[in-house]
């Protein structure tokens, strides 16, 4: 299993914060926002990662994440999405990472109580996606799910949603995603939508859709940026993740640290 996170976009919803650095760069309580959709992919001992950027942040990142996981055996790479053209882009730019492996997909913005490595590692083939009972599901993807909990119709920023499920920012899907994505035309809103992909393996009978029960927050507006921060401290998200991510923030404090004091002399 291949693992990705999407960590580019403008995010003018949060502007001027934006305005000098990546949204996905901002503090959600003690550790940068990108640690969460980090912790989701290692806690499913996912290797090899591929994290999407802008081309104004590509430096920042590289800064914090470049050599942060070197003795811990988890290879990062990084590309430049150059324009925000959608989230199904990260296939597209994902390509030759992904080859003919699986691949999980984590936004850069998305925070997840629940511990999902299980259902990340059981995956075989086809398409697996998280869903979350939220009261405004219009801001979001929308899934219309069955009595038997299988997913019936699946639409992007609906007027009238059909279930008041959003499919959250994590995404498990075989190969075949990314001849999937290449094919996609852009919607009215001009992006290659992640629902259309949805879609397609809903239509070859081949989605999964996973109920998730604890908090999820997508982190892109000043209200939901701090409610991120303040369910991480109420329900100790970071004290549940990976030891590993806690021992690499240490040892780049610490890294950090040597060099102040080297400044210093
Ligand atoms: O958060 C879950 C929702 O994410 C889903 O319910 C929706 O179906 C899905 O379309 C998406 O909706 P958003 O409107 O929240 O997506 P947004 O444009 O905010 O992008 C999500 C993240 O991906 C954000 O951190 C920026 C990054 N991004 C976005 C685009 C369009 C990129 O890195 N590149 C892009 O081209």
């Amino acid at each position: 299993m291949k693992g990705i996170i999407l960590a580019g976009g403008t995010a003018t919803r949060l502007f001027p914060l934006t305005a000098t650095t990546s949204k996905q760069l901002l503090p959600v309580y003690d550790r940068q926002m990108i640690f969460y959709p980090l912790n989701i992919l290692i806690k499913a001992r996912v290797k090899e990662i591929l994290i999407i950027v802008a081309p104004e942040h590509s430096g920042q990142f590289l800064n914090l994440l470049g050599s942060i996981f070197e003795k811990f055996n988890i290879h990062l790479e990084f590309k430049v999405q150059k324009i925000p053209r959608g989230l199904a882009d990260a296939f597209i730019l994902g390509k030759n990472f992904i080859g003919k492996d699986n691949v999980v997909m984590a936004l850069g913005d998305n925070i997840f109580e629940d511990d999902l490595s299980d259902k990340i590692r059981k995956f075989k083939s086809g398409g697996l996606v998280f869903a979350k009972k939220v009261p405004d599901p219009k801001r979001f993807g929308v899934v219309e799910i069955d009595k038997q909990g299988r997913a019936v119709s699946i639409e992007e920023k609906p007027e009238k949603p059909k279930s008041n499920f959003c499919l959250t920012g994590l995404y498990v899907y075989d190969h075949r995603v990314t001849r999937i994505a290449r094919n996609l035309k852009p919607s009215s809103r001009g992006e290659i939508e992640i629902t259309d992909i949805n879609k397609k393996y809903l239509e070859m009978g081949e989605l999964k859709v996973e109920k998730i029960r604890g908090a999820w927050l997508d982190a892109g507006t000043y209200d939901s940026l701090l409610e991120a921060g303040n369910v991480v401290r109420e329900k100790k998200i970071y004290a549940k993740m990976d030891p590993l991510i806690d021992q690499a923030i240490g040892l780049f404090n610490e890294e950090l640290k040597t060099i102040a004091k080297k400044r210093l002399l």
